[in-house]
């Protein structure tokens, strides 16, 4: 499955059925990803894991252009509802649902969620994919190691998006940890270096992940790898 990189914890997955699946799309208000033009991202689904500017900003625009199917949490499905945006597949923690891409779990995530009004966004989430492909993906939104992860250990997960950039989610360490956890040695590292308190150096980051045996990629922005 390919997957490319938007900045932040923005990116978009293909499926081997041609469906396009993009997460937490912050990009317009993101120095880093002045390369990514909005205007050409097709996705077929918007998958949102809480409501903070840095995973929502584009959100509305996107969807707007493209009609995209939004699959968030209830509160968030409501919110996004008051703006105009209907096409909303609303979910909350532990419950799976199967889309035409494949099944979505959404998991437990430990952060906030507040909407850019200042409404409460809910819980966080994270998102666990079984595309119809066979792959497994875990996008676990912004979210502390917690030990909830222990529950996806059986999951055979094939690959894990995770936060790397610490002080507003897990920093490196606690990653590591998570895939432990999750019983999961493939990881896509997100949220990074777009502020200066998430700045990190990856060559020293990339060093600890293979020393821990995980295979680490830190795609460049706008860059496509597959999963
Ligand atoms: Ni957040
Ligand atoms: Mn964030």
């Amino acid at each position: 499955m390919k997957a490319t990189y938007y900045g932040q914890s923005s990116l978009a997955l293909e499926t081997a059925d041609e469906k396009t699946l993009l997460f937490d799309p912050f990009i317009t208000p993101n120095p880093l990803a002045k390369t990514v033009d909005i205007n050409n991202l097709k996705p077929d689904y918007i998958l949102l894991s809480h409501g903070h500017g840095d995973h929502m900003a584009d959100l509305i625009a996107i969807q707007k252009n493209t009609g995209a199917k939004v699959i968030c949490i209830f509160e968030i499905a409501d919110w996004l509802g008051k703006q105009g945006i209907t096409n909303v597949h609303a979910m909350n923690i532990g419950g799976s649902f199967n889309f035409d891409f494949g099944r979505v779990k959404m998991v437990n995530a430990i952060h906030s969620s507040t909407l850019p009004d200042g409404s409460s966004g809910g819980n966080p989430a994270g998102f666990v994919i079984h595309a119809n492909n066979g792959k497994k993906i875990y996008f676990s939104g912004d979210t502390a190691l917690t030990y909830d992860m222990k529950l996806l250990e059986d999951e055979n997960l094939d690959w894990a998006i995770l936060p790397i950039g610490d002080n507003f989610t897990m920093g490196v360490d606690d990653a590591i940890k998570a895939t432990g956890f999750i019983n999961c040695k493939n990881v896509v590292g997100v949220h990074y270096d777009t502020f200066p308190v998430i700045n990190i150096n990856q060559e020293e980051v990339s060093e600890k992940f293979i020393k821990a045996g995980i295979n680490i990629q830190l795609p460049k922005i706008g860059e496509t790898i597959n999963l």
